[in-house]
């Protein structure tokens, strides 16, 4: 019977022990300046040389040309305590898993004093040392601690807080890590090598991730792996089927149909998987591991030269591209997402069908074709009616007209839908042109921006024409009171825009959601934002939304360092989200030094065209400081309490 790999590469020497030089190191340089301790302990996670490098640290102790960090191999000692020597009379091994109790520490403990037959030193290797027991250990402590000179204990244990206090204190304690992915897939190379078996490079990272960081564990599956190779040696298709893993295709087509939002491919996926045998909750598991890949890959480009992932060059780039179209925000979104769905899949007896209620959950926002994507766009055109409800209606704009007719014949719904989406892409595209210019306006009147600049006129369009009629003409409506705004405000002069918060007709633009619309949802922003993260809530508190310009948010700030930190594109891409997730749309956000609007109404809306981030006259800014205004402000009038001091 041939042997197992992981006996056959049992490292001999320090040298070939690897992933664990920040214990072999120091280890090596004790022997070699002499310092040896008469006890050890080396802890860590199973397989990863624990045991191997207690029989190394004998063999180092004992050659004759010793105590040396690399043994001759060839005296006695050596040949005996080869990996797959006879052994030596002087190095016991106890495994303490069998041999822990009282009885076995004091058989060992009258022994212990004989001095060595042939060696230098005596030496006891207590393997499983956490399986001795109390008064096992207490029968070693005197042991322990006034041993002989010719006697060294070494510990190996993967619990080193259950060894006795009394007796860790006296060791020197080493410890064992688990591998990383580069160097166990180093290991595994070279043992394929030398084993002299062709593998596609995809299987390794499969065997190092089903290894979990254990060298035993990694050449346990290699050697299952090398039994069922045929003549073309090991391939990824067999090893994927063995080891149950996904197919990485797989990943790549759920991953890349999440990214195009294309519901129809995420399902055929969930498909595919269950038609291929594979059970829901893996392909779910797998799906988290890629998605923190891709996470790791939008944070690190180069997280692969820097040893953090290890795929095929290839299969990285996939990832790569994967990475920039999902986005950091949507990327830990979906991961969020599985992870809560693996959860509620434990135990389940409908697996499939709660990996699709995953997949339905991920398509939610701006998804078109699935029902709950329509019902949060629906409620965004509501959000957006609501927030308009207290405009003057004048009629006559076209815009309108077109709304109305929308409304009233089904056909005409998409079209305008349509529509609303070019005009809000454009006005992203070309952010200096100003907003509120009648002919602009009316372009795209009543119809709001749309999160996704240009999808295909697609089935949910229609049905949302079409099963939404109510809806469609209220969209007409809005438009009406939005054209109107946009009549009465051709200009973009300071003085005939927006003076205050709420109370007054939104005045920036007709077809856009203006300053005062945001206003109005200020609360809602702030509370998603605050799901995103906490710091930049506690800063939108100080912040009013002053403008809406060609597709620009302005957002005024009470000082110079809080309107630096707002600015902080950690901020910004938290508030471009969230506004996103609340209004659908995609605007840029610019912030400017200005007292809160709040307590504040006289302040003039900055002209758009104006980059000076001005708004306070410079008597009003010398006679307080406005940050510390601002902040009693807010905590007065909004109730907030200060989480941090100024950063
Ligand atoms: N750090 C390592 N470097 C090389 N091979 C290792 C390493 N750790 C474990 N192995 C492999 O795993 C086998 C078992 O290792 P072992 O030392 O018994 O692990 P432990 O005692 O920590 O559970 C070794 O024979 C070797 O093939
Ligand atoms: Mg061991
Ligand atoms: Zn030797």
């Amino acid at each position: 019977m041939a042997l197992a790999l992981y006996r056959t590469y049992r490292p001999a020497s320090f040298a070939e022990v690897v992933g664990q030089d920040h214990v072999t190191e120091p280890l090596m340089q004790a022997i070699r300046t002499g310092r040896i301790n008469h006890a050890y302990l080396f802890s860590g996670p199973r397989g990863c040389g624990k045991t191997s490098s207690a029989r190394i640290m004998a063999r180092s102790l004992n050659c004759v040309d010793g105590p040396t960090p690399t043994p001759c191999g060839v005296c006695d000692s050596c040949v005996g305590l080869a990996p797959d020597g006879p052994g030596s009379l002087d190095v016991i091994e106890i495994d303490a898993a069998s041999h822990g109790g009282v009885e076995d520490a004091r058989e060992l403990r009258e022994r212990a004093h004989y001095a060595p037959v042939s060696s230098r030193f005596k030496v006891y290797i207590v393997d499983e040392a956490h399986m001795v027991t109390t008064q096992g250990f207490n029968a070693l402590l005197k042991l322990v601690e006034e041993p002989p000179d010719f006697l060294v204990f070494i510990f190996a244990t993967t619990e080193p807080e259950k060894v006795l206090s009394t007796i860790r204190s006296r060791t020197h304690h080493y410890p064992f890590r688990l591998l990383p992915p580069t160097v166990m897939r180093g290991l595994l190379e070279r043992i394929c090598a030398a084993e002299q078996v062709e593998v596609e490079p995809a299987v390794f990272p499969l065997v190092v991730r089903a290894g979990g960081g254990s060298a035993r564990d990694a050449l346990s599956i290699l050697d299952q792996l090398f039994a069922g190779a045929g003549q073309d040696g090991v391939r990824y298709a067999r090893t994927v089927g063995l080891l149950g893993v996904t197919d990485e295709a797989l990943l790549d087509d759920v991953v890349g149909a999440l990214a195009a939002q294309d519901g129809a491919a995420v399902f055929q996926t969930v498909d595919r998987v269950v038609d291929a045998g594979h059970d829901p909750r893996r392909f779910a598991g797998d799906l988290l591991e890629r998605l923190r890949d891709l996470i790791v890959l939008d944070a690190v480009p180069d997280a692969a030269g820097k040893g953090l992932l290890d795929h095929p060059a290839d299969q990285l780039e996939r990832m790569g591209d994967q990475a920039a179209r999902l986005g950091t925000a949507t990327l830990s979104r979906l991961a969020d997402i599985v992870h809560i769905g693996l959860t509620e899949m434990r135990g389940t007896t409908s697996p499939r069908l709660l990996l699709e209620l995953i997949c339905a959950r991920m398509l939610l926002p701006g998804a078109s074709t699935d029902s709950g994507g329509l019902l949060q766009r629906l409620e965004r055109l509501e959000r957006r009616l609501d927030i308009r409800t207290d405009a003057p209606t004048i009629a006559g704009d076209p815009a309108a007209a077109r709304g109305r007719r929308a409304g009233g014949d089904s056909d005409g719904g998409p079209a305008v839908l349509e529509r609303g989406r070019t005009t809000a892409a454009g006005a992203a595209d070309s952010p200096g042109r100003p907003a509120g210019r009648g002919s602009q306006a009316g372009g795209g009147a009543g119809t709001p921006s749309v999160e996704r600049p240009s999808p295909p006129a697609s089935l949910a369009d229609r049905a949302a024409a079409q099963g939404a009629g109510t809806t469609a003409r209220a969209v007409g409506a809005a438009a009406q009171a939005a054209g109107t705004t946009a009549g009465a405000t051709g200009t973009t002069t300071a003085s005939t825009t927006a003076t205050a918060a709420g109370s007054t007709p939104p005045a920036a633009a007709g077809a856009e959601i203006d300053a005062a619309a945001v206003r109005q949802v200020w609360s809602e922003l702030l509370s998603i934002v605050r799901r995103r993260r906490r710091a930049t809530e506690a800063l939108l508190t100080n912040a009013t939304a002053l403008s809406v310009d060609g597709g620009v948010l302005r957002l005024g700030i009470g000082s110079t360092p809080l309107m630096r930190l707002l600015s902080d594109p950690v901020n910004t891409e938290i508030v471009q989200l969230s506004l996103k997730d609340l209004l659908g749309v995609e605007w840029r956000i610019e912030t400017v030094v200005q007292a809160p609007t709040l307590t504040d109404p006289q302040a003039d809306e900055p002209d758009p065209r104006d980059e000076e981030p001005t708004s306070e006259t410079p008597v009003r800014a010398a006679e307080r400081d406005p940050e510390a205004v601002a902040i009693s402000l807010v905590q007065s009038q909004l109730g907030a309490r200060r989480i941090d001091s100024g950063d």
